[in-house]
């Protein structure tokens, strides 16, 4: 007896070590965004901590984080009930607890066969969406499970949240479940955005999606590329709705809610885990994050019959993928110059396997973010690699410090050229000012052939390089001036290849502006930026002549990037290279010039939602071939709005300002009038 006792005393003690540890890495990871332990360790607290409450159920507390379902909800949003309560999954890791599972699930369901639906488990944030009479009426986070946070307001921003349903026997109201995400592509560019406007740059598409929908003006959220995929209905009142979970699935998709197109309906566990590896395999080539694969019992009775244990339904588990973080040693931080002569510094790590590639270099952005998750050389590290995107160091774990790391000392000489780096103010990156500089050289002569910028196949990294090195060319103008006879004196150059080289060369001589000027390396200007430019000025003379205040009258071009642009035209040695690509060829031709006399010449446009014929750069473009100007901000100045659908809050304030506003149509016809549609 004194035995037993003495063990639970020992498991007590140890949950609650495991609650409190558990707690403080929740803490990390939710508020501070500062994860201190991988995910995959994280999950092992909590797999101990839940094997320990089962063995001894007389330890378990409702407090326990394995009785909580999510973060508290904050009462700045309001507070929605949630009737039926937002569930969370078990985990399975590995085949050989899926198919505990389904061994599970199948002897309380007394049958070995029952359908079973395979989803994409999306890494987004769980939403629940209530519909009253066919309207969309209130929208809610998870919170707790039980009570969330009313985010009607900014979920209302989401284009694929349907606002009004329509269908014969639609439930007077009910609720459906989903998960608001944000595409790898659309996260990528805002990102790119922000860096061109010098905001710091969100983690990854979960946090910046979570961000999002939890913002308390549904204005910056509408400028987030948010998206939502729904995944079950919660409850239905006044009506009736089918009995299996893949025809409910496929019902919510004819009313109008986005249904994800991968789900499968299968019988066997076999066939499920074929399922789930085919995912592993293939989860990059999605445009979203996912990080598993969720398995549900397709028969709605059964699912109620076989209930939830705890938070966790028993009719459904959650397959994880292996984890994408893993704890590695940061061997040293090294330098690599980037082309506009930014000093980026890289992790060294010693290598790790990370879900299937050996990783052993790893961004760290800049000092400041060193500074900031204070890493340090010598420690060990979270390293993290999220699809294609480059592996990134999370943080140090500061419980494996020896106290012999050491601290980053950011260099002070360019470790190419050796000039004396400056850090300008305001600004989170050293830079080499050295036009000169070999490294810099290289770098914007590998960005200039790159398929965004000129698109030169055949000249790659290594070619450039060697071209350098060999003295042929010393910038990219002098591209346009190589002769296969020189090509062929390289070695292991032959005639087929020379000739593709130069091929390639005259076929990028063609390419429009908006891409010569992304070539060109710019600090600060992307392709989006470039883009912009392009169009706003429609010549490259017009743009080398414009002033900075003319240049920071474009709509969305900032103080910082408009002196980037004006000062890089401003230096003797780009407009000679400027001069110097217009004689080796290259055209720089722009589709629609901004013309200064026009039918429209003196108005002002601003363009609200989505216009059912053109993206938004498109209308602004042909907008200002006829002589308006346009502006992504609406004044009091501001002579007309455009509107499409969905418009948000610049109707409202277009109305209060008595500002002409033309409807989609309207405006279609005005363009047609001018011949610009
Ligand atoms: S079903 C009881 N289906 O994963 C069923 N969840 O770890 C609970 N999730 O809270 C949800 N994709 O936010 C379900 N196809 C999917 C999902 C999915 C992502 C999220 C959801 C849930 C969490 C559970």
């Amino acid at each position: 007896m004194a035995d037993v006792d003495q063990e639970l005393q020992l498991a007590k003690l140890r949950v609650e070590e495991l609650r409190s540890d558990i707690n403080f890495h929740d803490y990390r990871y939710h508020v501070l965004d500062q994860p201190e332990v991988s995910d995959g360790e994280y999950d092992e607290l909590v797999r101990e901590l839940r094997k320990l409450e089962e063995r001894y159920p007389q330890l378990i507390t409702p407090d326990s984080p394995t009785q909580r379902v999510g973060g508290e909800p904050v009462a700045a949003f309001g507070i929605v009930e949630h009737p039926v309560p937002l569930l969370s999954l078990g985990n399975a890791f590995g085949e050989e607890e899926l198919r505990a599972w389904h061994k599970r699930a199948a002897g309380l369901a007394e049958k070995e066969r029952f359908d079973l639906v395979c989803e994409p488990k999306i890494d987004g944030l769980a939403v629940a969406l209530e519909y009253r009479e066919g309207q969309f009426a209130v929208g809610s986070t998870r919170g707790d499970g039980r009570r969330g946070e009313n985010i009607t307001q900014n979920l209302l921003t989401i284009k694929t949240i349907p606002q009004n349903l329509s269908g014969r026997g639609l439930p007077s109201r009910f609720e459906v479940r989903g998960e608001v995400f944000m595409t790898k592509g659309g996260f990528e560019k805002m990102n790119e955005q922000r860096a061109e406007q010098g905001e710091p740059l969100f983690a990854n598409p979960r946090n910046s999606a979570a961000g999002a929908v939890r913002q308390l003006d549904p204005s910056i959220t509408a400028q987030r590329p948010l998206d939502c995929f729904i995944y079950a209905l919660g409850w239905a009142e006044g009506g009736t709705t089918p009995t299996g979970h893949l025809k409910t699935l496929q019902w919510l998709g004819k009313l109008g809610f986005q249904i994800n197109p991968h789900i499968e309906k299968y019988r066997t566990i076999d066939e499920v885990w074929k399922n789930c590896q085919t995912w592993v395999e293939r989860r990059d080539t999605l445009d979203y994050e996912i990080d598993g694969v969720v398995i549900k019992i397709d028969d709605l009775a059964l699912q109620k019959r076989l209930g939830v244990v705890g938070r966790d339904p028993r009719w459904a588990v959650a397959f994880k993928f292996p984890p994408t973080q893993r704890t590695t040693v940061l061997i040293d931080i090294a330098i690599n110059v980037g082309r506009t002569g930014s000093i980026n510094p890289f992790a060294v790590l010693e290598p790790v396997n990370i879900g299937g590639t050996t990783v052993k270099m790893a961004t760290l952005h800049n000092e400041d973010d060193i500074k900031r998750k204070d890493v340090r050389i010598g420690d060990t590290v979270i390293v993290q690699r999220a699809g294609d995107v480059i592996p990134q160091v999370v943080g140090p774990v500061l419980s494996k410090r020896t106290g012999k790391e050491k601290r980053f000392r950011p260099p002070r000489k360019c470790p190419s050229c050796k000039t004396s780096l400056v850090r300008p103010e305001g600004e989170v990156m050293r830079y080499c000012m050295n036009p000169a500089c070999p490294a810099q050289a290289f770098r914007r002569m590998e960005h200039f052939v790159s398929r965004g910028a000129m698109d030169i196949d055949g000249v790659g990294e290594q070619l450039s390089l060697t071209l350098m090195q060999e003295g042929l060319i010393k910038d990219p103008a002098d591209l346009y001036t190589l002769t296969k006879g020189q090509l062929l004196e390289l070695d292991r150059m032959g005639e087929k290849s020379a000739q593709n080289v130069i091929n390639a060369i005259d076929a990028s001589r063609t390419r429009p502006l908006s891409r010569v000027l992304f070539a060109l390396g710019i600090r600060h200007v992307g392709a989006e930026t470039a883009s912009l430019l392009a169009e706003h000025f429609g010549s490259i003379e017009a743009l080398m002549g414009a002033s900075a205040d003319e240049l920071a009258a474009v709509s969305t071009i900032g103080p910082v990037v408009a002196a980037s642009v004006h000062t890089y035209f401003q230096e003797k040695q780009n407009r000679a290279l400027i001069q110097k690509l217009q004689s080796g060829g290259v055209r720089m031709k722009t589709a629609a010039p901004a013309t200064k006399d026009g039918p429209l010449s003196g108005q002002s446009f601003v363009i609200s939602g989505t216009l059912a014929a053109f993206s938004r750069p498109e209308a602004e473009t042909r907008i200002r071939s006829l002589g308006g100007s346009t502006s992504s901000s609406l004044t009091k100045k501001t002579d007309v709005l455009v509107v499409g659908e969905s418009p948000g809050s610049k109707l409202e304030k277009a109305q209060r300002y008595e500002t002409k506003i033309l409807d989609d149509e309207a405006f279609m016809a005005l363009l047609r009038q001018h011949g610009a549609d």
